[in-house]
């Protein structure tokens, strides 16, 4: 069994992170999204992996991933020059799977329970594919799967009237049969070689396709709310060791990495996770916030909020900051001013002044 995590594609809904930094990089508790992805293919023993990566930021992917030695798997990389879909990305790693099963995981999907569970019930019934399946309340953002049984009856890209409400989740079981189906596909409406369309053309083919229904949450980080969303879902589940840490200042589960600073007359209240030789000054860090590394924060309340690594937020008076996505190295600094409070979705290098 192989390993392909997809790395490309636009991240339009993530502007103007997405200009500059690769979506599946963006932090979560401290650590990539796709990081999390990965993990859960090295948990089902798989030791080859390759990682699709698309014209933003391939070699900021390349360096953290590097060889795969840190994580003892053998990592290699696929360039897809144009966001031409997921199938298409697929197509492009087809060297690398050669007559093996292989798994692709979207870097940008995240799933409570991993996929172990999934893992078993494929290799358990011996399907030729199988799609990983979500009761979703949205479900005309996805693609959709409608069933019958155990059989999988028709599948639908984003369907503007769904027929059902089963997503399909962005973890693939694939075997090599899909790649000589993805090389006959024509783009969709949308100008993309669909996946969902590939799998469609399996089952029509009369291969035993079949489903297995995720267990917990599941959170396609596509967009600033679904990303918050899924950092403070991960915020909550995670079991951090915090006991020697609870001071009167520090309270509720949270983790402080090495170097960090936090003075006196700042107050964390957890589920919250700061990186390491990071500054926090007269501030107040609130349930669900992820403060990355080599930050500076001075005189701010912030909640529900990502902070980026190297970020310096200073404020002259105290300044509430909530729901936000601060993206790296910028710099936010206030003058005196009356208003308490604001909303932030800015991208690396930004820099914000109120005076
Ligand atoms: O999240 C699950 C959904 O993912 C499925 O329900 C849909 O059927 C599937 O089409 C996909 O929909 P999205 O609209 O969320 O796809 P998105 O364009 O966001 O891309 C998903 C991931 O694949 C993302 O990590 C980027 C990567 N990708 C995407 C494209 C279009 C590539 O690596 N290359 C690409 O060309």
């Amino acid at each position: 069994m192989k390993g392909i995590l997809l790395h490309g594609g636009s991240g339009t809904r993530l502007r103007p992170l997405t200009y500059s930094d690769v979506k599946q990089l963006l932090p979560i508790a401290g650590k990539p999204i796709s990081e999390y992805a990965l993990e859960n293919l090295i948990s089902l023993g798989i030791k080859d992996i390759n990682i699709v990566v698309g014209n933003v930021g391939a070699d900021e992917v390349i360096d953290y991933y590097g060889d795969g030695k840190k994580w003892n798997v053998n990592i290699t990389y696929t360039h897809q020059e144009k966001p031409l879909g997921i199938a298409n990305a697929i197509l492009l790693a087809k060297e690398f799977v050669g007559n093996d099963d292989f798994i692709v995981y979207l870097g940008d999907n995240f799933l409570q329970n991993g996929i172990n569970y999934l893992y078993e019930k494929y290799i358990k019934s011996k399907y030729d594919g199988m799609l990983a399946l979500v009761k979703v309340r949205n479900p005309s953002q996805f693609g959709i799967a409608e069933i019958n049984g155990e059989k999988i009856t028709r599948l639908v890209e984003k369907p503007k009237e769904p027929k059902s409400d089963l997503a399909i989740v962005g973890v693939y079981f694939l075997k090599p049969l899909i790649f000589d189906i993805i090389s006959k596909l024509k783009p969709s409406d949308r100008g993309e070689y669909e996946i969902t369309e590939a799998y469609q053309i399996v089952i029509n083919k009369g291969y035993n396709v079949g489903y297995s229904i995720v267990s917990g949450w599941f959170k396609d980080t596509g967009t600033v709310d679904d990303f918050l969303e899924c950092n403070r879902l991960v915020l909550d589940s995670l079991k951090y060791d915090t006991e020697e840490l609870q001071e009167k200042n520090i309270s509720g589960k949270t983790h402080i990495s090495d170097n960090t600073i936090i003075s006196k007359d700042s107050r964390i209240l957890g589920p919250c996770y700061i990186g390491n030789n990071t500054k926090i000054e007269n501030s107040y860090i609130g349930p669900f916030t992820s403060v990355g590394s080599n930050c500076i924060i001075k005189n701010a309340e912030i909640e529900n909020s990502i902070v980026m690594d190297k970020t310096i937020i200073d404020f002259s008076d105290k300044f509430y900051i909530r729901e936000s996505l601060i993206g790296s190295n910028v710099e936010i600094k206030t003058g005196n001013n009356n208003s308490k409070s604001m909303r932030l979705i800015l991208g690396r290098d930004s820099k914000l002044e109120m005076r």
